[in-house]
C-alpha cells in the first residue's frame, strides 16, 4: 500500500478510488436530505436519520470508513498539489491559462480547501452535537419532547441568512470541484473507452445536479421555517 502510494501514477489512482467512495457518500447523503422537504412534516427523514443514526454497521464500520475516506481525500489532495508544484518548478511555456486547460481543473485545490471549510461548519453544526448526545450523554432515543428530534434540529439550522448563504456558496464550490473531478477520477483509473462520452455527459449531470439539489433542501428550509 505504502509502495502504492510513492509513485505519482499510485497516488493518483488512491485519489480516484477515495474520490469515488466520497461521491457514492454524497448520494446517499442526498437522497436522505432530500426526503426533509417531503410534504409529510420531516416524518421519512426522521425516520431515515433515527435508522442511520442507531444502526450498528452504520455507525461503527461505515462511518469510521468514511472519516478516514475524507481525512485521506485532502491530505493526499495536499500532497499531490505540493508534488506537481514541485515537480515543475519553471512553469510550462504553454500554459497560458484558458488557452489549454480549465479553471476549475487549475483550481482543484482553492475549491477543495473551500469545502474543507464547509466541512468544518457543517461538523460543528450535526455530527459533533449527535457524537455529543449519543456517546457521550449515551441518549440513543433519537427522541426530544416525546417526538423525534432530527427534522427540528435540520430546521433550526438553516434559520440563519449567514449560514444559509454560507451553505449555498459551499455548494457552488462543490459544483465547481466535481465538475473537474468526478471525469478526472474516471481518467485516473484509465476509464477511457466507448463509453466516456456517455459517461462525460453523467459526470455533469451529477456534479450540477447534486449540489443544485442540496442548494433547493437549504433555500426551501430557509423560506419554510
Ligand atoms: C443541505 C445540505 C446538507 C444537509 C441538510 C446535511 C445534513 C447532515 C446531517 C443532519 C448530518 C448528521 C448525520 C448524523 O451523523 O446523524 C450530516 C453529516 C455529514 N455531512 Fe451533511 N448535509 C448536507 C450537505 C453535505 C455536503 C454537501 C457534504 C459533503 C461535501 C456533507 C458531508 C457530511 C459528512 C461527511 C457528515 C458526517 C458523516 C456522518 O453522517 O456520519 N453534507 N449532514
Amino acid at each position: 500500500m505504502s509502495g502504492l502510494l510513492k509513485s505519482s501514477i499510485g497516488r493518483k489512482f488512491a485519489m480516484a478510488l477515495s474520490a469515488f467512495f466520497l461521491m457514492f457518500f454524497l448520494l446517499q447523503h442526498f437522497a436522505i436530505n432530500i426526503t426533509s422537504i417531503f410534504p409529510d412534516n420531516g416524518a421519512t427523514f426522521n425516520k431515515l436519520s433515527h435508522f442511520m443514526g442507531t444502526n450498528g454497521l452504520v455507525q461503527y464500520v461505515m462511518q469510521p470508513i468514511l472519516i478516514f475516506g475524507v481525512v485521506f481525500h485532502f491530505v493526499m489532495g495536499f500532497i499531490l498539489e505540493m508534488k506537481n508544484n514541485s515537480a515543475r518548478k519553471v512553469s510550462y511555456a504553454k500554459n497560458n491559462g484558458a488557452a489549454n486547460s480549465t479553471w476549475m481543473s487549475r483550481n482543484m485545490i482553492y475549491s477543495g480547501a473551500a469545502i474543507l471549510a464547509f466541512i468544518v461548519l457543517h461538523f460543528i453544526d450535526f455530527w459533533f452535537p449527535e457524537i455529543n448526545t449519543k456517546f457521550i450523554q449515551g441518549d440513543w432515543s433519537g427522541l426530544h419532547d416525546g417526538e423525534f428530534r432530527y427534522f427540528h434540529e435540520l430546521q433550526h439550522k438553516f434559520v440563519s441568512p449567514l449560514r444559509v448563504g454560507a451553505y449555498v456558496i459551499a455548494f457552488v464550490f462543490l459544483a465547481l470541484h466535481l465538475l473537474h473531478g468526478f471525469n478526472s477520477a474516471f481518467q485516473s483509473v484509465g476509464a477511457n473507452n466507448k463509453y466516456t462520452r456517455g459517461l462525460k455527459t453523467f459526470g455533469k449531470i451529477y456534479a450540477i445536479g447534486i449540489p443544485a439539489g442540496f442548494i433547493i433542501i437549504a433555500l426551501f428550509h430557509f423560506f419554510n421555517h
